[in-house]
């Protein structure tokens, strides 16, 4: 059932905020043969058309159906809408690229994977900062153990806005966290709690601090805020052997690397207590340069193109769904541990 044609015809469905990313990035790839944009918002078609006059558009979901111009489909509307089009694209025929988080339960999440799997097409999520050239090397340098063993994690998304109304800021925030420390971790967590409010819209949670172990024995705090004075994307990543801070808002040295630790020496005799403590250079890695986005839709056609399993599939997607609902119950019940099976 894959598609060994040269070129890839795509619809996009959704032009709000995410979905213009998407089309550009589609129309920059060379294997991208067209794109066709959906929205049922006709203002927002006008506006995508006056930035690419020969863009087609179209207000109807169906269109993009039942064309057989159309190869594959990226979904970027609200998460509550992924599983009926994602549903109704893989019973087209169509190649799926649906934004995070991936579905709005783990229900539906598996059925989506099991439908993809008996349909033989591409499910990708798109979990973007599992392409970036920051994240993507913080991996690499865990894999090598460069950090030692990793102790534990901590990290801020936090902001001023914007406040959505159909999702928490768990939902909305908090799946790119756990994208990210699943994929550096190569594990979901085993337990998870959270505690969170609903500060200024009632019924969603604009806040929350939440707490996860592993199975490795690493713990993971991540804080989500739409509510902050200023903007924060900091993560500390705690090894045996190095630290190391990755700052996405900083433009040239989004990672450092501190060679600092503390050492702790065996008593030679009862009463003996030493603790070495290491501080030695801060290095900061040459990353790449490229957009993520650039990287994840060639990678959605590579895998169309070559059956290649996406780096970011249904399952990874299904995880952070997992993760996401066991947030979401342990905020509801104060806090309360949930354990992931
Ligand atoms: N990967 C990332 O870094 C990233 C960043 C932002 C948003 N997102 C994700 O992208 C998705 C969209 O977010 P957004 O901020 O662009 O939302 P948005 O509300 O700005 O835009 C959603 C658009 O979808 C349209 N829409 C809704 N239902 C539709 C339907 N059935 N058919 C056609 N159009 C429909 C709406 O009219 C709207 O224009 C969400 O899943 C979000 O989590 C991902």
């Amino acid at each position: 059932m894959y598609k060994t044609k040269e070129k890839i015809a795509v619809g996009v469905v959704g032009c709000g905020y995410w979905g213009p990313n998407l089309i550009r990035n589609f129309l920059n790839n060379k294997t991208c043969q067209q794109v066709i944009a959906c929205d049922l918002d006709k203002s927002k078609l006008d506006r995508i058309q006056g930035r690419y006059p020969s863009l087609k558009v179209t207000s109807h979901y169906e269109d993009l159906m039942d064309s057989n111009e159309v190869d594959a489909v990226a979904i970027a509307t609200p998460v509550n809408t992924h599983f009926n089009l994602t549903r109704d694209a893989l019973k087209a025929g169509k190649h799926v690229f649906v934004e995070k988080p991936f579905t709005a339960s783990t229900a539906e999440a598996l059925e989506l994977i099991q439908l993809a799997e008996k349909e033989g097409l591409t499910l990708m999520v798109g979990h973007t900062f599992e392409y970036s050239p920051p994240v993507v090397k913080i991996g690499e340098l865990i894999s090598q153990g460069a950090l030692g063993e990793i102790y534990f994690i901590s990290s801020s998304r936090v902001n001023l806005g914007l406040h959505r109304k159909d999702v928490s800021v768990i939902w909305d925030l908090a799946s790119h966290d756990f994208a990210i420390l699943f994929y550096w971790l190569k594990a979901a967590p085993l337990r998870i709690s959270a505690l969170g409010k609903d500060y200024v819209q009632r019924g969603i949670p604009d806040v929350a601090f939440i707490n996860m172990e592993f199975p490795s024995g690493c713990v993971a705090h991540v804080e989500v805020s739409w509510l902050a004075p200023s903007k924060l994307r900091r993560t500390a990543v705690i090894g045996s052997e190095k630290m190391l801070v990755y700052d996405d808002t900083e433009v040239m040295e989004k990672v450092k690397i501190y060679d600092k630790g503390v050492d702790y020496k065996e008593p030679y005799s009862f009463g003996e207590f030493q603790l070495s403590y290491r501080a030695g250079d801060i290095v900061s890695p040459k990353l790449d340069s490229y957009e993520p986005l650039g990287v994840e839709v060639a990678h959605f056609f590579d895998c169309i193109r070559n059956g290649k399993k996406p780096r970011t599939d249904g399952y990874s997607g299904l995880r952070v769904v997992q993760a996401l609902e066991a947030t979401q119950k342990s905020l509801e019940n104060n806090g309360h541990v949930e354990r992931i099976e």
